[in-house]
């Protein structure tokens, strides 16, 4: 899928060119901006009344509009001039080539206000488009049908909303003109709405009784509804108090996005302020680290500035020598974010491939790019129900909680407090591909108690005893391919040269250390994760390790390569052909996984990634055992 997400920068922008966008905020700069989410399908009426808002604020181009009225001419409209639903949904239509994330952004605007509103459809991919729209929203619209009432959409809806993070929540009865606008069914519907919202936290919504086709209570009070006294909805979207505190107002924060050192006299820190306000001569703190300095200038192409502000792109300088790189945070000295490395999390399943516990993925989280690990879910959120299920993993679209820990320290706060320093992104490895949006809740105390013990015995000093350099030989190949003959053929002639070795085999590890592991891909990945830490602590301790795992996938492979030092971790791929192995079936695994008896056998119906550039290739078509154990001992020890 597309990475585009949740980044407010990246706006697909079909109803207006980008020209139009700067002509559009230049006219209405002067006013506030509120941007806002319809949560609904096409049968709740959700295309009409975002087809209504555009037209009533003449906001639809010329030209779509005589398009649109030659449309409704042709399949007919009830007695109305126009159909809105087909102007949204014409949008849509041109949209589909090529865009995975199905989230429209439109602009219009009344006397009092800017709005961006997002548009996501409602079918298919419902939580994965949302959870992009919704996460720069201040309002959510969320549109029931009144001749149907609160359905489990309307539940999901607002569940995502309010989990997002979206503070103002309007519950739109739609189509009251097919209840003949009866206060009893209004009521009835607000009733069961209430108690749901409550269950589930929203502690505050406004409604209002619509219809999007005949314009009630859209611009103005309808005469329709005399028993609502409550306002009309573009007067409440008008007037809905968005978040009091602007960036501006915020501490100060902003992510270093490069150093700037063009010579040995100037050394500043160059990026756009994230929030907050920040004047020469004010105490900083640059995190991770937590060293504290002075600004002592603030440089930009324009020159230099006393102050300057959320959004502005900035290179600052500090009045000390303090060590600051890309990714750090530089911070107001007094009111810091927190620094972790473990959290939880809920985490949003984007990408058709399930999650991994225990993979490791890109983890963002704004400028910050570090490599996270994610564990087995506490639960998975049934979005329907609101109830908590076991989980071992999350498929597309789903949400579960889960502790989740980066490989180095990150600077945050919870989503609760800062959408920008508490929302991240996961990226896998292999493909770049974005396969989650999650939100930090806090940080796990248990991070903060366990410390790195400095011991005085090295690792130079074991493997000086040892008188060798440590190393892992990773063998990787089929079952059958011949990983556990070779390598014990290794690690007799490395003994018989006096090295100290280890050898970690497969099938004797998983009695053992990792019995209470199958071989589904999530226990495939956590028996290659669990391998590669002992493997460390071997090489820790001065030893040349031997493994002989299937290890089956390119990402764990990368993952024990990148726990090692380099050059320390040698891939030795066993490449038998399928064919071959199955042919020998030593153990007779092939016959029951072809019978049907066993079920996730690699190369039958569980993947193998083969290694793309391994330090050695052994091709068993050509060589003996013999042979090849030889070539990977010259390779090892020239
Ligand atoms: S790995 O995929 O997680 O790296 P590992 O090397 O530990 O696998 O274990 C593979 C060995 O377990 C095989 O050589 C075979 O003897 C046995 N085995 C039992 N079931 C399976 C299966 N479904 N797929 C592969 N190997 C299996």
């Amino acid at each position: 899928m597309s990475d585009v997400i949740a980044d407010e920068s990246v706006y697909q922008t079909d109803a207006l060119i980008a020209e139009d966008i700067n002509k559009y905020l230049e006219t209405h700069q002067h006013k506030t901006m509120l941007r806002f989410i319809t949560c609904g399908s096409v049968d709740d009426g959700k295309s009409t009344l975002i087809g209504r808002l555009l037209y009533d604020s003449k906001m639809i181009f010329e030209d779509q509009l005589e398009a649109l009225e030659s449309d409704s001419k042709k399949v007919g409209t009830q007695g109305q001039e126009i159909d809105f639903a087909l102007l949204v949904d014409g949008l849509a239509a041109e949209r589909e080539q090529g865009i995975t994330i199905d989230v429209a952004y439109r602009f219009f605007n009344t006397e009092k206000r800017k709005f961006i509103v997002a548009d996501t459809p409602g079918h298919e991919q419902y939580t994965r488009n949302m959870v992009t729209g919704a996460s720069t929203a201040d309002l959510a619209v969320i549109l029931i049908d009144a001749r149907k009432g609160v359905l489990v959409q309307t539940r999901r809806h607002s569940y995502l909303a309010h989990l997002i993070g979206i503070k103002n929540i309007v519950l739109a009865i739609n189509k009251m003109d097919l209840v003949d606008y009866d206060q009893a069914v209004y009521d009835g519907i607000l009733k069961d709405y209430t108690e749901f919202a409550h269950s589930i936290g929203i502690k505050q919504f406004t409604p209002i009784p619509i219809s999007g086709f005949k314009g009630d209570n859209i611009t103005g009070p309808s005469e329709n509804t005399p028993w609502y006294k409550g306002p009309a909805l573009i007067q409440h979207l008008e007037d809905v108090e968005v978040d009091q505190v602007s960036d501006q107002e915020k501490p100060f924060r902003m992510a270093v996005q490069w150093v700037n050192r063009p010579n040995l006299d100037f050394r500043g820190f160059s990026g756009q302020i994230a929030t907050g306000v920040v004047k020469v001569g004010d105490a900083i703190r640059v995190l991770p680290s937590g060293k504290t300095s002075t600004i002592s200038r603030i440089v930009t192409l324009d020159g230099d500035l006393q102050q300057a502000a959320a959004g502005q792109s900035v290179t600052l300088c500090f009045a000390d020598e303090v060590d600051c790189s890309r990714g750090d945070v530089i911070a107001s000295s007094g009111n810091p974010p927190q620094v972790a490395d473990q959290f939880e999390s809920t985490i949003v399943w984007l990408a058709d491939e399930e999650m991994l516990p225990g993979r490791s993925y890109w983890l963002k989280l704004g400028t910050q790019m570090v490599t996270a690990t994610v564990q087995a879910p506490k639960y998975q959120v049934n979005v329907n129900t609101m109830e908590h299920l076991a989980a071992k993993t999350l498929d597309l679209n789903a949400i579960g909680v889960a502790n989740l820990s980066t490989d180095k320290q990150i600077v945050f706060e919870p989503y609760e407090k800062n959408r920008t320093l508490g929302g991240f992104i996961l990226i896998d490895k292999i493909t770049n591909a974005t396969v989650a949006a999650g939100m930090l809740h806090f940080s796990l105390r248990r991070a903060q108690n366990v410390h790195w013990q400095a011991t005085d015995v090295s690792r130079e000093f074991h493997a000086g005893l040892k008188n060798q350099r440590p190393a892992v030989l990773w063998f990787t190949g089929l079952s059958g391919a011949g990983k556990s003959t070779i390598a014990n053929l290794v690690e007799k002639k490395l003994a018989r040269m006096n090295r100290h070795t280890f050898l970690l085999d497969g099938d004797n590890v998983r009695h053992g250390l990792n019995k209470d592991l199958g071989f589904t891909d999530a226990d495939r990945v956590e028996n290659i994760r669990r391998v590669g830490e002992v493997a460390k602590l071997m090489t820790d301790a001065g030893l040349i390790v031997i493994t002989a795992f299937i290890s089956p996938f390119r990402s764990e492979r990368e993952m024990v390569r990148q726990m090692m030092k380099p050059g320390e971790f040698i891939e030795v791929h066993i490449d038998t052909p399928l064919a071959d192995a199955e042919a020998r079936d030593v153990k007779g695994l092939y016959a029951k996984a072809r019978a049907g008896d066993l079920k996730n056998f690699t190369g039958i119906d569980s993947p193998y990634e083969a290694p793309e550039d391994p330090e050695i290739r052994v091709d068993t078509t050509s060589m003996t055992a013999e042979e090849a154990a030889e070539e990977i001992v010259k390779r090892l020890i020239p």
